[in-house]
């Protein structure tokens, strides 16, 4: 199957990213929001990060205009019903996305495929709540989406080969290296990152190191971007709550169980840079 038209649910972080990233490499895009506000954020993001890469010079000023003329937002879900492939990029809650996935299943043309964006929950859940599961496939990407070069596909017990092929040339086509995942807790990346990535928050609610010297410790020991307590900040510590929250509750290994400092933080609103506010100050 080609696709050619693409849907993306959701235009925070993650979806805005999704939805950039295939207009740049040709494909037509709807990205919906639940409300006008939600959609012009997202919206303006987008243009926000080509504008500068016209200004670095690495975009030409008439490709921003036909990358930004590729992509269409709307609140209205019935927009999607001639998209090849949709991807929800929603927030990392069961119910919603089995709600979101049973809404598109009624919407969407019988052959199109239904990927979910999810980082950890189990995409055979997520396929329950259609009558195609064989078309539900994981498509986690990382962020920033327009810069990472992975794409993990995850084989839900009812993924078809047909489909998993589809979706790897889709991901082929936006310069992503593809690496196929088991329906299983954390799939391969988060499985590691998020152990490492708790560890991180563990040690610095147990005193044993300052944020600085753990991040420094990574970045400089280890050769990563930035140290584990920047880049949960980074990808939001309420996402990563939700991660280790189902990952404990699938797993039932304490080294996935969410550290309590984690928790307060999200409690208080000090999700990380969204919120001006996480392990550092964004202000
Ligand atoms: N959107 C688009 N492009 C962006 C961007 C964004 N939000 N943020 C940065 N970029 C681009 C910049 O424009 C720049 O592009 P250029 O090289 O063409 O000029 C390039 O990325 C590098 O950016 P900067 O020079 O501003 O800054 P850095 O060199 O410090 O890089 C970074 C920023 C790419 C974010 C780097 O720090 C990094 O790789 N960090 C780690 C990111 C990571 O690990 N992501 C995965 C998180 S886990 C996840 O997403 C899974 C989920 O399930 C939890």
């Amino acid at each position: 199957m080609k696709i050619e038209k693409v849907g993306v649910v959701g235009c925070g972080l993650m979806g805005a990213g999704i939805a950039q990233s295939c207009a740049q490499s040709g494909y037509q895009v709807v990205v919906s929001e639940i409300n006008d506000d939600l959609l012009n954020k997202g919206l303006g993001a987008i243009k926000k990060t080509l504008a500068k890469s016209v200004e670095k010079g690495k975009l030409a000023k008439e490709e921003e205009e036909a990358i930004a003329g590729r992509i269409k937002g709307t609140t209205n879900t019935k927009d999607f019903s001639d998209r090849d492939l949709v991807i929800e990029a929603a927030i990392e809650n069961m119910d919603l996305k089995k709600k979101i996935f049973a809404e598109l299943d009624g919407i969407c043309p019988p052959n199109a495929i239904l990927a979910s964006n999810t980082s950890c929950l189990s995409v055979t859940e997520i396929a329950s709540a259609t009558k195609r599961p064989d078309k539900v496939v994981g498509t986690h990407f990382f962020n920033p989406v327009p810069v990472m070069a992975l794409l993990e596909l995850v084989k839900a017990l009812t993924t078809s080969e047909e489909t998993l092929s589809a979706v790897r040339s889709f991901g082929e086509s936006l310069g992503k290296t593809i690496i196929v995942a088991p329906d299983k807790p954390g799939f391969i990346v988060n499985r590691l990152l998020g152990a490492f990535m708790l560890e991180s928050i563990r040690m610095l609610e147990n005193g044993i190191a300052t944020r600085e010297d753990i991040d420094n410790g990574m970045k400089l020991g280890a050769n990563h971007p930035m140290g584990p307590l920047s880049l949960a900040d980074f990808v939001g510590l309420d996402t990563m709550y939700y991660i280790a929250q189902s990952m404990y509750e699938e797993l039932k290994d304490p080294k996935f169980a969410p550290p309590l400092l984690l928790k307060r933080m999200v409690t208080a609103g000090h999700v990380g840079r969204k919120s001006g506010k996480g392990f550092y100050d964004y202000q």
